[in-house]
C-alpha cells in the first residue's frame, strides 16, 4: 500500500465524519418531529375514540386501566422504540461505510472480525427474545397498576372504613414490585449486552492485529487507521446492539399501539346520521327486546313517552328500569324491536344530538372537581355575568338555593373530588340544577331520591313539580309520593310491562299488582 493511498482515505475518513456530524442532528431532529407528531396523530385517535366507543363494547372489552395506560407510557415505549428503530437503520449505515474502508485497507483482517462479529451477535438472540417476552409483560402490569390506581382513589372512603386499604394498597404495591422487577431485568440483559462487546472487540482487535504484525510485517501507520477504523465498527455495533435491545424492550408497546387502535375502531359506537333536537310527539317503544349476550332482559316491551308527561317506571331492583332508561338515550340498543323518536327510528338518528336533549341524573354521583357553578354551567364559557345569572336561576328551580348561599364562598366553593364536600342531597340538587341548565328536552331521574332523606326528597319533589309540563320526564323513584305526580306508569316484572295506566286507574284497581306494592310500600 503506497502513502498517497493512504493520505487519500485519511481524507476521506475526515470528510465522511464531517458529513456524519450533519446527517445525525438532522437525523435527530426529524425523529424528534416525528415523534411529537406521531404521539399527537395517536393519542388524540385513542381519546376521540374513546369518546366515541359504544358504551357496552368499551365495558366489556377494556379494563379501566387500559386506555389510561396506553396515554400515559406504552405510546411512549412506542414512539421510544421507533427512534431506536432509526438508530438500528443508522447504525448499519455507519457500520458498512467503516467497514468498506477497512476492506479497502485489509480485506482479511476485516472479514475475520466481521466472522467474529456474528459469531457474538448470534449468541445474544436468546436475551433478546427474553427482552420482547418481558416487555409484553410490563405493559400489562402496567395497565393493571392504572386500573387499581383509580379504583383506590375513587373507593379510598370505602377501602379505608372497612380496613381494606392496606390490602388493596398491597395488591398495587405486589404490581408495582412485579413490573419494576420485569424493568430490571430488561436492564441488566441490556448492561450486559451493551458493554461485553467492547471488551470482546479490544481482545478481538488486538489478535487479529497481532497476527497482522507478527506474521505478515505489515506498516504501522496502516495498523494505526485499521485501528480507528475497527474501533469506530464495534462503537457503533455496541451502539446498534443497544438501540436494538431497546427497539426490542419497547417491543411490547409496538405490539400493543397498533392493537389498541384496531380495537377502538372496533368499539365505534353505530349510529344514524339524522339529527332531531326536539320532541314534536312522543319516544315509542315497538316490542322492544333487550339481552346481554343470551341473557334476556327486556322481552317485547312496548311504551310511549308522551312529549311534556312525566311517564313512571315502577318495579322491584334487577326488574330493567335502568335499562330501559339506556335504551331511550340510546346507550343501549335494542336485540329486537324498534324505538322511534317522532317517526324516526333510532337507529338513523345521530344520538350524540339526541343526548344533547336529554338531561339524566342518577343515584350515581355525578360531580367534578370545581367549584358549584362549574359544575351546574359545565364550564360554560359565556360571560360570567350570564352564566352566574343562568346558575342562579336554575338553582332556584332545583331547591338549592338556601344551602349555597350559606356557604362562605357560595357558587364558588369548591365540591371536591366527586363532590366530597357536599351531602349526598346536596350533591342530588347540584345536578339536578346541572341538567336543568342545559335545557334538555327530555330529563331522565332514575333512583334520584333513593339514597336520599325525607326532607331532601321533598325538595327535590317540588323541583319536579316546578318543572312538570314543560319537559318530558322519565322517573324512576320508590315512594309512592313521587309516583303519585306521574301522568302514566308501567309497571315492569321480569322484563315485561306487567300494568300500565294513572295512578288512579292502577291504584284503584285492588287486583292489581301496583296495589299491592302500593299498600306494601314496596314499589
Ligand atoms: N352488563 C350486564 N351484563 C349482564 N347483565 C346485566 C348487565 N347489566 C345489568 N344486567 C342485568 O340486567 C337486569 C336489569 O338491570 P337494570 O335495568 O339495571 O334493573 P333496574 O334498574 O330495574 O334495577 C338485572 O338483572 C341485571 O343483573
Ligand atoms: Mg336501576
Amino acid at each position: 500500500l503506497h502513502m498517497n493511498t493512504l493520505t487519500g482515505i485519511l481524507f476521506l475518513i475526515s470528510l465522511v465524519f464531517i458529513f456524519k456530524f450533519f446527517f445525525t442532528f438532522i437525523q435527530d431532529i426529524i425523529a424528534q418531529r416525528i415523534t411529537r407528531d406521531l404521539y399527537r396523530t395517536v393519542s388524540s385517535r385513542i381519546i376521540r375514540g374513546w369518546a366515541n366507543a359504544d358504551y357496552r363494547l368499551l365495558y366489556l372489552q377494556t379494563s379501566t386501566g387500559y386506555f389510561m395506560n396506553i396515554l400515559a407510557s406504552v405510546l411512549w415505549t412506542f414512539l421510544g422504540a421507533f427512534q431506536n428503530y432509526g438508530g438500528v437503520l443508522v447504525s448499519l449505515i455507519f457500520i458498512t461505510v467503516y467497514l468498506g474502508f477497512s476492506v479497502l485497507l485489509d480485506w482479511r483482517i476485516t472479514l475475520s472480525a466481521v466472522g467474529a462479529g456474528m459469531v457474538v451477535f448470534i449468541l445474544f438472540r436468546r436475551f433478546m427474545t427474553l427482552t420482547k417476552q418481558y416487555s409484553l409483560r410490563v405493559v400489562k402490569e402496567d395497565e393493571r397498576l392504572q386500573g387499581g390506581l383509580v379504583e383506590f382513589m375513587q373507593f379510598y372512603k370505602y377501602l379505608k372504613s372497612t380496613s381494606r386499604i392496606s390490602t388493596t394498597g398491597q395488591y398495587l404495591e405486589d404490581i408495582i414490585h412485579r413490573a419494576t422487577h420485569l424493568r430490571f431485568k430488561i436492564a441488566i440483559i441490556g448492561g450486559f449486552l451493551a458493554n461485553l462487546p467492547e471488551s470482546l472487540a479490544v481482545i478481538l482487535v488486538s489478535l487479529l492485529l497481532y497476527v497482522e504484525i507478527a506474521f505478515f510485517g505489515k506498516e504501522f501507520s496502516l495498523i494505526a487507521v485499521l485501528i480507528l477504523l475497527f474501533y469506530r465498527t464495534f462503537m457503533r455495533v455496541v451502539t446498534l446492539q443497544s438501540s436494538w435491545q431497546k427497539f426490542l424492550s419497547g417491543s411490547g408497546a409496538l405490539k400493543v399501539i397498533p392493537e389498541a387502535l384496531e380495537k377502538i375502531a372496533k368499539l365505534k359506537e353505530q349510529g344514524g346520521i339524522i339529527k332531531k333536537d326536539k320532541l314534536d310527539n312522543a319516544i315509542r317503544f315497538h316490542n322492544v327486546s333487550f339481552s346481554y349476550d343470551t341473557k334476556l332482559i327486556l322481552s317485547s316491551i312496548s311504551m310511549e313517552f308522551k312529549k311534556n308527561t312525566v311517564v313512571a317506571l315502577v318495579g322491584a331492583s334487577g326488574v330493567g328500569k335502568s335499562t330501559i332508561v339506556d335504551l331511550v338515550s340510546g346507550i343501549l340498543k335494542p336485540t329486537t324491536g324498534e324505538i322511534m323518536f317522532d317517526r324516526i327510528p333510532y337507529q338513523n338518528l345521530d344520538v350524540s344530538w339526541l343526548r344533547q336533549h336529554i338531561g339524566y341524573v342518577t343515584q350515581e354521583i355525578t360531580m367534578f372537581n370545581g367549584t358549584i357553578a362549574d359544575n351546574i354551567s359545565f364550564w360554560d364559557d359565556r360571560p360570567k355575568e350570564d352564566v352566574m345569572r343562568r346558575v342562579e336561576e336554575q338553582c332556584r328551580k332545583a331547591y338549592c338555593t338556601d344551602f349555597i348561599e350559606r356557604l362562605p364562598f357560595r357558587y364558588d366553593t369548591m365540591v371536591g373530588d366527586r363532590g366530597i364536600n357536599l351531602s349526598v342531597g346536596q350533591r342530588q340538587r347540584v345536578a339536578i340544577a346541572r341538567e336543568l341548565y342545559r335545557g334538555p328536552d327530555i330529563i331522565v331521574f332514575d333512583e334520584a331520591t333513593s339514597a336520599l332523606d325525607t326532607e331532601s326528597e321533598q325538595y327535590i319533589q317540588k323541583s319536579l313539580d316546578a318543572i312538570k309540563g314543560t319537559k318530558t320526564i322519565i322517573l324512576i323513584a320508590h315512594r309512592l309520593s313521587t309516583i303519585k305526580n306521574a301522568d302514566y306508569l308501567y309497571v315492569i316484572d321480569q322484563g315485561h310491562v306487567l300494568e300500565e295506566g294513572t295512578f288512579k286507574n292502577l291504584y284503584e284497581n285492588r287486583n292489581s299488582k301496583f296495589h299491592q306494592m302500593s299498600v306494601s310500600q314496596q314499589i
